[in-house]
């Protein structure tokens, strides 16, 4: 018996991190993602087929996991500790024993995991689909979603919500952490736009990076009161503008973001860089997207030609480049 479950990666166009603190925030889920496999202990001619070379294996209470997806380099072992707590997290919040059931998680598809791109979420989200399946507890996507929030958790202990909403759901949306239930609402617009994502190269704890912005928030109330009105207004607006399709505004919107972010310290050189690469090859607003202090920068880059143009000089650079597409 195996079970298979799937995680979207994610991109945040607006409000990282001051949406761990109750603010609005929109994110889109990409095509590209993770698989899991799930099933119970492997035989050894099966495992000679899924442990490569580059296979990472971490072994926990009665599971192991076999992790096949791309990565930048280093990220699944500055992760293992996290990732080892997350899927403990989620077998423990499912009632799962699996000291007294074995079972193997195969982790692949195309999503890389690399900081930025929603890589735990996605993880997170297919193996809740994958223990879902093989355990016959026919989970909705909601119950999903709150398993793959479990598991996030292992991660850093506040996750705002909004990766695991997007590795579960998909789609383009606004969200705001609140209880008892997130708000998620769908943003629609005309046609998928094209963005490109950066990738410095560089693993980021975003325990370490949260931890780090809360700090500065302490010591420097009144600035933060100021960026965190900014960033509110700047979701609103950038709503309507892709609602609009003012892709113009948009971009301008995606450089105040990224000023903000600036200002809240999780930027770094390489994403300047890319930041600077991007605008200078003519993309309409660039930014840090999700942790910072590496991972991902994202460009606003309508068309496939601007994409190309943006991705290329990119990779010319050094960078590693993720054409991808957000809305429809
Ligand atoms: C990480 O992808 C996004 C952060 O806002 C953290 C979170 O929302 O939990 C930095």
């Amino acid at each position: 018996m195996v079970a298979t479950g799937s995680g979207y990666g994610k991109v945040i166009l607006f409000g990282e991190h001051f949406v761990v603190f109750g603010l609005p925030a929109i994110a889109s889920a990409i095509a590209d993602r993770t698989i899991a496999e799930v099933k119970h202990p492997l035989g050894r001619e099966v495992l000679a087929a899924v442990e490569g070379p580059g296979t990472f294996v971490v072994h926990g209470k009665g599971w192991t996991l076999y992790d096949n997806r791309p990565e930048t380099p280093g990220y699944k072992t500055e992760k293992a500790v996290e990732q080892k707590r997350s899927i403990e997290l989620m077998l423990a919040f499912l009632n799962i024993n699996a000291s007294k059931t074995p079972i193997s998680i195969l982790l692949g598809g195309e999503l890389k995991a690399a900081s930025g791109v929603g890589a735990s979420a996605a993880s997170c989200a297919a193996i809740a689909r994958g223990l879902s399946g093989l355990f016959g507890l026919e989970l909705t996507d909601e119950k999903i979603n709150e398993v793959a929030h479990e598991g996030e958790k292992g991660y850093h202990g506040t996750p705002s919500g909004i990766d695991d909403t997007a590795a579960t759901y998909g789609g383009l949306f606004m969200f705001k952490k609140a209880e008892p239930k997130n708000l998620v609402e769908l943003i629609r617009t005309k046609t998928p736009i094209e963005v490109v994502m950066g990738n410095t190269g560089i693993t980021a704890s975003t325990t370490e990076v949260v931890a780090a912005v809360k700090q500065r928030k302490t010591k420097e109330p009144e600035k933060f009161a100021r960026i965190f009105k900014e960033a509110e207004t700047l979701v609103h607006d950038s709503r309507k503008a892709l609602e609009a399709h003012d892709l113009g505004t948009l971009g301008g919107l995606m450089d105040c973001n990224h000023e903000l972010l600036r200002e809240i310290g999780v930027s770094c050189d390489k994403l300047e860089t890319l930041v600077d690469i991007a605008k200078r090859e003519g993309a309409l607003g660039a930014k840090i997207t999700g942790t910072g202090q590496g991972g991902y920068m994202v460009a606003l880059t309508p068309g496939k030609g601007l994409q190309e143009r943006v991705a290329m000089a990119m990779e010319k650079a050094g960078f590693a480049a993720l054409r991808t597409s957000i809305g429809k």
